[in-house]
């Protein structure tokens, strides 16, 4: 068998070796930590995946060792292969770095700014790119795209204002199931993922669209506004399960097992795709084989204590809203319909838990 060809690439400065046909991004991912761009539609684990969101966006200073000569502009890394001699810029390009700070813009103009109330939140990858590169304040001054709710079922909300497009989830389904049933319809500012005909989503690996959706456009039903995640305590767990690996991670408050989802890597990347069965039916501690406390490596606003030492801006709507004045104010729980009317959650003893909450 021949010897692997191996091509040397610089990123920010370390020289790595890998094997040719190697993306940038996937590279990058070797040296680990801020050499490695962030990436929204990139999953390592899904053929055709990337490409879509320009998070990855990198300089490419020299071409190779044999046509030494810049890339015009910045490439996708995720999409991008190395070459022998290569040499990237990532966090050491202004460039890249004012680029991306524009890509979390665009990706901000229509994502609503429901954190509060969305179960993505404290694992969201766009909430920790915007802390990351975000502005404080916003310049679009037109509506919010709306569209109309489709129900996928029983076990995975559809929240389409919050999508970015990154097709992660069509791959899911097209990759994992035997049958996808959602896709993108439309093109441009209308598209949006849906079923054409109201259909639920309830192949066997389906929920695995809810562990690659980067943003709370896709969540659990059987989790939904029972909890925030930061109060939760994940575990590793198994069970012996005919249809999939059975490797999971408990997220318990006590003994009560609030929702399971498949493993993570420090990417945010599934580890182990996993059935539905594990996932929405098995949530008493007593169906699994509890292992030990699982480490959450990937970085978020939440477990970094991002939000501990930060200044609180000036509580006024102008300050934060370059001097505008807000054209609409809407209550965000009146609007989203998530607590029970009867209910005031700011005097509630404690944090809310599930009963407080309507459950469809
Ligand atoms: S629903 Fe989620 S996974 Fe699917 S395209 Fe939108 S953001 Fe990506
Ligand atoms: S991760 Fe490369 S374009 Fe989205």
């Amino acid at each position: 068998m021949s010897e692997q060809q191996l091509f040397k690439v610089t990123i920010d400065n370390i020289t790595i070796e890998v094997p040719a046909g190697t993306s940038i991004l996937e590279a990058a991912r070797k040296i680990g930590g801020e050499v490695a761009p962030p990436a929204m539609c990139f999953y390592s684990k899904l053929k055709g995946s990337g490409g879509k969101c320009r998070t990855c966006l990198v300089e490419v200073s020299k071409g190779s060792e044999k046509d030494p000569r810049p890339m015009p502009k910045l490439v996708a890394s995720c999409r991008t292969t190395v070459m022998d001699g290569m040499e990237v810029k990532n966090i050491t390009s202004p460039k890249v770095v004012d680029a991306r700070a524009g890509v979390v813009e665009f990706l901000l103009l229509n994502h609503p700014l429901d954190c509060p109330i969305c179960d993505q939140a404290g694992e969201c990858h766009l909430q920790d790119l915007s802390y990351e590169h975000g502005k404080e304040g916003t310049r679009y001054e037109f509506q919010r795209r709306k569209f109309k709710k489709h129900d996928l079922g029983p076990y995975i909300q559809l929240h389409m204002t919050r999508c970015i497009m990154c097709f992660r989830c069509v791959y899911t389904a097209d990759q994992l199931t035997e049958n996808r049933v959602h896709g993108v319809l439309d093109r441009g500012d209308h598209a949006e993922i849906a079923t054409f005909i109201e259909k639920s989503l309830d192949n066997d690996f389906i929920g695995n669209v809810i562990d690659v959706c980067p943003v709370g456009a896709l969540t659990d039903k059987t989790f939904r506004f029972k909890n925030r995640v930061w109060f939760l305590k994940p575990m590793d767990a198994h069970r012996d399960c005919p249809k999939c690996s059975g490797k999971v991670t408990l997220w318990n408050r006590g003994e009560e097992v609030f929702r399971v989802t498949a493993r993570k890597d420090e990417w945010g990347e599934v580890e182990d795709w996993i059935c539905n069965e594990c996932r929405f039916e098995k949530k008493h501690s007593s169906d699994w084989v509890i292992e030990g406390p699982r480490e959450i490596s990937r970085h978020s606003v939440i477990s970094q204590g991002h939000y501990v030492h930060t200044v609180t801006p000036t509580e006024t709507f102008l300050a934060v809203n370059d001097g505008r004045a807000p054209h609409l104010l809407l209550d965000i729980h009146t609007e989203s319909d998530v607590n029970k009317p009867e209910i005031e959650l700011s005097l509630i003893n404690g944090p809310a838990h599930s009963n407080n909450f309507n459950s469809k």
